[in-house]
C-alpha cells in the first residue's frame, strides 16, 4: 500500500480507444492493485479551455466524461472521481510553480510547439505555454508517485519532476520522484494517418460510445499497408500493426464475457499472424470490428442506466471533491508554510 496514483483527462469532446487503452485501462488495474494507497482521477477542465470549447455545452462535456468513467469501470468505492475547477488549490498550487519554472522549459516541449502549429499560431496565450506547470501542480497536490498516461505525456512527467527537484532545493524536501506508468497500449495511432496518434476526430478514432455500424464502418475504412499480409511489423506496416495491437489489447477482454464466441486461443501478436496467415485484410478486420463492438457492449449498456441517474453521477463527485480537497489543502498548507506565506 504505498502507491498514490493521480491521472487526468480533458473533456474536449468523447473518450476513444486510444484514451482507453493508453490511460483508462491501467487507470482501472491500479485503482484495484494491492499496492494502491489511493486513486485520484480528474476531468481537469481548466486544461481543456487551453484550446477551443464551447461555453454552452462545456459543463455537460465535463459531466459526459465522468459518465465515461463510471461506465468503462472507475468505482468511486476505490477512486476519488474530481473535477479540476473545482478545488482551487490546483491552480494556487500552479501559480507557485510558475514562479520557479524557467520559461524555456516550456517552450521547447513538443506539445506546445505541435498545439501551436495546429492552431496556425493562434492559440498563443500564455496558459498554452503553461499548461504543464498545471499538471505538475495537479500530480503534485495530492503528492502522487504514479500517473497512469500514454506516451505523448512522458516529457510533462519529466518537466514536473524537474519542477518537485527544483522546490525541495528551494524549500526543504517535500515531493517524491513521480513515476509514468505507460500501457502497452501507449500510441494507438490514428485509422487514417498511421503518423498520427488517434484522436476524437472524425474517422481517425473509434469512440467508446460509438453505435456498433459506426464501428464496422470506421474499421472498414482505415487505412491499410501495401500488400495484404496479416503482419506486425511497426517499420515497414504501420497501419496494420496498429490494427493488431487493437486486436491484441481488446481481445483479452472480450474473451472471458464472451467465451462462446471467441476461440480460446492465447491471442499474443504472433498468435493473432498465425491465425491471419493466408487470410486477407477484410477477413481480419470483420473480426476486429465485431471484438470492438463486444468490448463496447457492457460499457455501453452501463453508460445509458447511468445516463437516467445524473443524481449519483453529482453526488460521486462531491463526495470524492471532499475528500480530495482534504488531500489538497494540507499539501498547499505544508507549501505556503515553507515559503513564508
Ligand atoms: P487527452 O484525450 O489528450 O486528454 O488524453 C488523455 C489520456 O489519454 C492521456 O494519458 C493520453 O496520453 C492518452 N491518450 C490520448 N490519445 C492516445 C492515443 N492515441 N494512444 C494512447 N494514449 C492516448
Ligand atoms: N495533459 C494531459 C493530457 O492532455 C491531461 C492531464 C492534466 C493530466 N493534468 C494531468 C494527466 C495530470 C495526468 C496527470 O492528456
Amino acid at each position: 500500500m504505498a502507491d498514490r496514483i493521480f491521472s487526468g483527462i480533458r473533456p474536449s469532446g468523447k473518450l476513444h480507444l486510444g484514451n482507453y487503452l493508453g490511460a483508462i485501462k491501467n487507470w482501472i488495474e491500479l485503482q484495484n492493485s494491492p499496492d494502491t494507497e489511493r486513486a485520484i482521477f480528474a476531468v481537469v477542465d481548466y486544461h481543456g479551455i487551453t484550446t477551443p470549447f464551447d461555453p454552452e455545452t462545456y459543463r455537460q462535456q465535463t459531466l459526459d466524461t465522468v459518465l465515461d468513467f463510471l461506465a468503462i469501470g472507475i468505482d468511486p468505492k476505490k477512486s476519488l472521481l474530481i473535477r479540476q475547477s473545482h478545488i482551487p488549490e490546483h491552480t494556487e498550487l500552479a501559480w507557485i510553480f510558475n514562479t520557479i519554472t524557467p520559461v524555456s522549459w516550456l517552450e521547447r516541449l513538443p506539445t506546445y510547439k505541435e498545439k501551436l502549429e495546429e492552431s496556425g499560431k493562434k492559440y498563443n496565450h500564455v496558459g498554452l505555454l503553461d499548461y504543464p506547470v498545471l499538471m505538475a501542480a495537479d500530480i503534485l497536490i495530492y503528492k502522487s508517485n504514479l500517473v497512469p498516461i500514454g506516451d505523448d505525456q512522458k516529457a510533462h512527467i519529466d518537466i514536473t519532476n524537474e519542477i518537485a527537484k527544483k522546490f525541495n532545493h528551494m524549500f526543504g524536501e517535500t515531493f517524491e520522484p513521480v513515476k509514468a506508468y505507460k500501457a502497452e497500449g501507449e500510441r494507438i495511432k490514428s485509422l487514417q494517418d498511421s503518423a498520427k496518434k488517434m484522436s476524437k476526430s472524425g474517422d481517425e478514432g473509434i469512440a467508446l460510445i460509438d453505435f456498433p455500424d459506426v464501428i464496422r464502418e470506421k474499421i472498414k475504412k482505415a487505412v491499410t499497408d501495401s500488400g495484404h499480409e496479416v503482419i506486425f511489423d511497426p517499420d515497414k506496416k504501420p497501419a496494420i500493426s496498429n490494427l493488431i495491437t487493437i486486436y491484441h489489447l481488446l481481445i483479452k477482454e472480450v474473451q472471458p464475457r464472451e467465451p462462446k464466441e471467441v476461440e480460446p486461443l492465447k491471442f499474443g501478436i504472433r498468435e493473432i499472424e498465425k491465425k491471419y496467415s493466408g487470410k486477407t485484410y477484410i477477413e481480419f478486420k470483420n473480426d476486429l470490428a465485431e471484438i470492438i463492438v463486444n468490448f463496447l457492449k457492457p460499457f455501453q449498456e452501463k453508460r445509458k442506466e447511468l445516463e437516467q441517474d445524473m443524481t449519483y453521477v453529482e453526488d460521486v463527485l462531491t463526495e470524492s471533491e471532499e475528500k480530495a480537497k482534504l488531500i489538497a489543502s494540507s499539501t498547499l498548507t505544508e507549501i505556503k508554510q515553507k515559503m513564508g506565506l
